[in-house]
């Protein structure tokens, strides 16, 4: 989501030692990867992050950071949730133009300009090459409506894009389809290309998340060599491309109920050349019939993948088990003392609170479930709280779905994005054999 400050509302960077800041920099700069709209920042450890195009940057791009560009950095990736704005961006910002050639054309058709017409325009949206997605809380004043549609063209050009949609409030009915309307434009289809991978979708009938790079990118590198994987909540194939193009799964079943995203998802995968190691199953995954199967499940629902647990639990392999990666969305207050990683006793040590909390570190190319249980820089005590509480629920299930009892053990927990104010979006990798 882009502010119309010219500010998003986290950026993600890469993290290395001081030492090797120039030479990343001019890697990044050759690669287009910079983000010049934000400064570099030091960061509390004395470490330093680089801002970058999250979208453009590859799993390929960090593995070269560390081995050739810079051999022996640490490269880590984070989000900086307050990032500085650079020199370059601090005069007129995206908003300011749009504020300004708006009241010029409406006071040219008769509209007296008033402080709630400003304040009706739009703050933040999402770009999605030429078409820009409007957030729903703007153009709610009926004058507006007497304006269409040369309104529309005037936005447009303002904000330097050809096509222009609206979001209306995310359905209520699982899907997550955002009810979004075309104001400008003759399709809604747009395509994104994250890590290598090229997603294609109709941004009227299905979502897409900018703030699950991170876990995009830590999806690749999962050591799924041979694996066979359930993605219980497909969409157009956010995760399940990773893990078929990157991951080196040998062959994922895919579930999805919305017929519009099963169209994108089936396209995604003929255009990544991937079609052949995944089945589709398109409908209510509740209803799956595969059992004893899958050596790793995807859960990537939010903002809780519960009710897909018991699925999850009957794919699983009998014999060997597997690992479960299970979205939600966790509350937790402010002023919490965050947890080092690896410890399971809350409040066991006092660290600074992270404004910018490193999730991800890919080191050494894929690296295995056991060494990114360390990884991750700090965990909330309300994470863990209810990653144990998984853990309790995930083991009650497995027994009863196969009436034997099972081991499990929590691998990981990761932060995708803070979803809201105290609330964050996270995973736990659950091991369960
Ligand atoms: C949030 S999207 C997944 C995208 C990805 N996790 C992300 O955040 O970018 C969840 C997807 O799961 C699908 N879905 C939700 N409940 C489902 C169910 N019971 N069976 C099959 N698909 C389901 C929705 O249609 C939607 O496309």
């Amino acid at each position: 989501m882009e502010r119309g400050g010219g500010k998003p509302a986290s950026v993600v960077a890469v993290v290395t030692e001081p030492r090797f800041t120039q030479r990343y920099r001019e890697y990044l700069e050759k690669q287009k990867l910079l983000d010049r709209r934000h400064r570099v920042e030091k960061m509390p450890d004395g470490t330093v992050a680089l801002p970058v195009l999250g979208e453009a940057l590859s799993e390929q791009h960090l593995r070269e950071l560390r081995n050739r560009v810079a051999p022996g950095s640490t490269c880590l990736l984070t989000q900086l949730l307050n990032p500085v704005p650079s020199k370059k961006t601090q005069g007129c910002s995206p908003a300011q133009r749009l504020c300004l050639d708006v009241s010029r054309w409406a006071e040219g058709c008769g509209v007296t300009w008033s402080t709630d017409l400003e304040a009706d325009l739009p703050r933040s949206w999402q770009r999605h090459g030429d078409l820009l997605l409007l957030s729903e809380d703007c153009f709610q004043a009926k004058l507006w409506k007497n304006l269409e549609p040369e309104l529309w063209e005037i936005v447009a050009s303002a904000l330097g894009v050809r096509r222009l949609a609206k979001r209306g409030r995310i359905s209520p009915d699982g899907t997550r389809t955002p009810a979004v309307s075309l104001l400008l434009g003759d399709h809604g289809w747009v395509e994104h290309v994250d890590n290598g991978i090229r997603y294609k979708f109709d941004v009227t009938q299905c979502m897409f998340s900018f703030g699950n790079i991170t876990e995009k990118l830590r999806v690749a590198s999962l050591p799924c060599a041979g694996e066979v994987l359930v993605d219980l909540y497909a969409g157009i194939g956010y995760f399940t491309l990773p893990f078929l193009v990157h991951a080196g799964a040998a062959f994922v079943h895919a579930c999805e109920w919305n017929p519009h995203a099963v169209v994108a998802l089936r396209n995604n995968l003929e255009l990544n050349g991937v079609a052949d190691r995944c089945q589709i199953h398109f409908g209510d995954n509740r209803k799956l019939k595969l059992s004893d199967i899958a050596d790793r499940v995807n859960l990537g629902l939010i903002p809780s993948s519960e009710e897909g647990w018991p699925i999850a639990c009957q794919v699983l392999r009998q014999d060997a088990g597997g690992i479960l990666h299970i979205h939600q969305n966790v509350e937790s207050f402010p002023g919490k003392k965050l947890q080092p990683p690896g410890s399971s006793e809350m409040e066991k040590e006092h660290r600074p609170s992270p404004q910018q909390i490193i999730t991800n570190q890919l080191k050494n190319g894929a690296s295995s479930d056991s060494r990114r249980k360390m990884q991750s820089a700090a965990i909330k005590p309300e994470w863990q709280r209810w990653a144990e509480t998984t853990e309790t629920r995930i083991a009650t299930l497995l027994q009863q779905v196969h009436g034997k009892p099972w081991k499990t053990q929590i691998l990981h927990i990761q932060l995708v994005k803070p979803y809201a104010p105290h609330v964050d979006h996270v995973v736990l990798d659950l091991e369960c054999r």
